[in-house]
């Protein structure tokens, strides 16, 4: 089976080609990175003009690249949400004008999905029940998976993303956007890591991050910070060091057989090392640029969901604030 992956949910446009849900012929992405860092930050309306600019022919590459004709296609999946509004629509309506055109199943699919797909790209197949941590730039929760499609939400934070709180945190120590990757350069650089506090929320599986927001922030407005590089390590540490420990203790209470690290700040060096020398179980975490965001996972979610069967129709619609599973 061949499924053309399409995601736009935020600043990226990209589409991917995968063959039988692990072979990636194919993974295109159209950065809005340098665009966007003028601004700090993601600004909606620019982030749809590009996405509207760039999805013909990023797509027109990917299919160049997988060197599979049209007719080689089996199905279309695209990410539904969550996700801004106006990117998503990109998205979605190219893949249902595709769909039509060329008479190929369509799978609507939750960007959410998406990450904790891309452990199945990793190349070691997960084993139920799992425990899976998704941290991006949006989202920061821990998801009980106990089959394809069955997720419970066992935990998630009270306040900013994991992702968020770096990209705030390198804005206040003037390191530059996206904050994850620039944090975690500048934490290589370290002599002596800032001690910053965590907050354990304890008998819960939550997370939370602005009190470690404002302990950052308090150090700069009180001109504490000599070194940006020793800052960044301690923030960095901090938010590893409880995104570790809580997951490693999830996946323990629900008799879990593994973790999944899921989500772009999965990405991150320093947590990808720390999971897997403390966990006990064996640890399933994607190629860092299999784990922001692209449109492979996209289609290896779209390939179980056609492999079980099942297939949406033209009438799928942008749900900007789609949720994984409920059950916190
Ligand atoms: O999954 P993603 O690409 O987009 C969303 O779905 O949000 O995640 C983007 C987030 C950003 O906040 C970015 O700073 C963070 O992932 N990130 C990282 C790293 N690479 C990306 N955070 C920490 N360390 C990294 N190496
Ligand atoms: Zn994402």
């Amino acid at each position: 089976m061949i499924v053309l992956g399409i995601e736009t949910s935020c600043d990226e446009t990209a589409a991917a080609v995968l063959e039988d849900g692990t072979t990636i012929l194919s993974n295109r992405i159209a950065s809005q990175v340098e665009i966007h860092a003028r601004y700090g930050g993601i600004v909606p309306e620019v982030a749809s003009r590009q996405h509207t600019l760039a999805i013909i022919p990023v797509i027109a590459g990917a299919m160049a690249e997988a060197g599979v004709g049209w007719d080689r296609i089996d199905g279309i999946a695209v990410t539904i949400g969550p996700g801004l509004a106006g990117s998503l629509l990109t998205g979605v309506n190219t893949a249902k004008a595709i769909s039509l055109a060329r008479g190929l199943p369509l799978a609507g699919i939750n960007h959410l999905e998406g990450h904790i797909y891309a452990s199945w790209l990793a190349g070691d197949v997960p084993e139920f029940p799992l425990v899976c941590l998704i941290v991006s730039g949006g989202h920061t929760d821990l998801v009980l998976m106990k089959g394809h499609r069955d997720y419970t939400r066992i935990g998630g934070t009270r306040d900013d993303a994991a992702g968020e709180a770096f990209d705030k945190a390198a804005r206040m120590l003037g390191l530059g956007y996206p904050g994850g990757p620039a944090i975690q350069q500048a934490a290589a650089e370290a002599a002596a890591p800032v001690r910053l506090p965590r907050a354990w929320l304890k008998g819960t599986n939550d997370f939370s991050f602005s009190g470690l927001k404002t302990a950052l922030l308090r150090l700069v407005e009180a001109g504490e910070v000599t070194s940006p590089a020793d800052a960044a390590a301690g923030f960095q540490e901090a938010v590893v060091d409880v995104l570790v420990t809580k997951t490693v203790a999830a996946a323990g209470e629900y008799r879990a057989r593994q973790i999944i690290l899921a989500g772009g700040v999965a990405a991150n060096r320093r947590l990808r090392e720390r999971l897997v020398a403390v966990s006990p179980l064996p640890v399933v975490i994607p190629a860092p640029a299999l784990c922001t965001d692209n449109a492979a996972m996209i289609a290896a979610c779209g390939c179980f969901r056609f492999e079980s069967g099942l297939a949406d129709g033209l009438d799928i619609d942008v749900v900007p604030g789609l949720r994984l599973a409920s059950g916190e």
